[in-house]
């Protein structure tokens, strides 16, 4: 009798902000009892660590220094996973405009992204891991079983972005926000050292116009016709 294949496959989710990587690959990794590797929660917990310590975010020593130092955690709690910097829950900290605005030298420091890529690889020995960001499939698992590469229209990026902001009581048009992402797409797009690229081997994904529901429905098929079993 051939036993059903139970493998446990290694997926990227790499696509700009706002394209729903981050609530796709959780929600993915619940359906498939995976783990999912939020890989821009490390950008965030490093560059809090830079900020916290007051370095100049120009010095490419000084951010590498930091990242030494530093010991960024995720742990899955539920369907979240929470970010601990040095054992302090920093969560919500990473999320702040400031951690934002402050986040483009820090993924641009080869050292940091190699810190980085060295530990996201050691999430997936065994395999069973979703994971999001920039360059998940390009250059951490270009081997990954299932790639994905979200895009959606700056548009709905932004409404996306406002309604989460809303939903904390942060009101921002939507002009601030669309300049604000498109700044984003040009950092990611154009640095030198593991720019935002859709794999060759990906499959594109318009979320345009698409639920969360949707959007995890299509990567959990996906998965399943690559070997992955459903838990839920
Ligand atoms: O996905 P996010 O918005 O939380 O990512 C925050 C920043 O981190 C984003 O502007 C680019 C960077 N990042 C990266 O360079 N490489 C990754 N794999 C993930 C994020």
């Amino acid at each position: 009798l051939v036993q059903p294949d139970r493998k446990r496959l290694i997926i990227t989710i790499d696509g700009p902000a706002g394209s729903g990587k981050s609530t796709t690959a959780s929600r993915v990794a619940q359906a498939l009892n995976y783990l999912h590797l939020d890989s821009g929660a490390m950008y965030r917990a490093v560059t809090l660590a830079a900020l916290d310590a007051k370095v100049d975010l120009e010095d490419d020593d000084q951010i590498i220094q930091i990242a030494e130092k530093s010991t960024v955690e995720l742990m899955p709690q539920g369907v979240f996973l929470r970010v601990f910097l040095n054992r302090r829950d920093v969560t919500d900290a990473i999320r702040s405009p400031k951690v934002t605005e402050a986040i483009a030298p820090v993924a641009a420091n080869p050292k940091v992204r190699e810190m980085l890529a060295k530990v996201q690889r050691h999430f997936a020995v065994d395999g069973g891991i979703v994971a999001d960001g920039r360059d998940m499939g390009t250059v951490v698992f270009p081997n990954a079983d299932l790639k994905i590469f979200l895009v959606a229209s700056i548009e709905e990026r932004a409404r996306r972005r406002q309604s989460e902001l809303s939903a904390k009581g942060i009101e921002v048009s939507l002009d601030d926000l669309r300049a604000n992402i498109l700044k984003r797409d040009v950092s990611d797009s154009s640095r030198k050292i593991s720019p935002l690229l859709k794999p060759e081997d990906a499959v594109t994904l318009d979320t345009s116009e698409m639920s969360i529901d949707q959007q995890v429905t299509f990567v959990v098929n996906e998965a399943c016709k690559r070997g992955a079993v459903r838990q839920t």
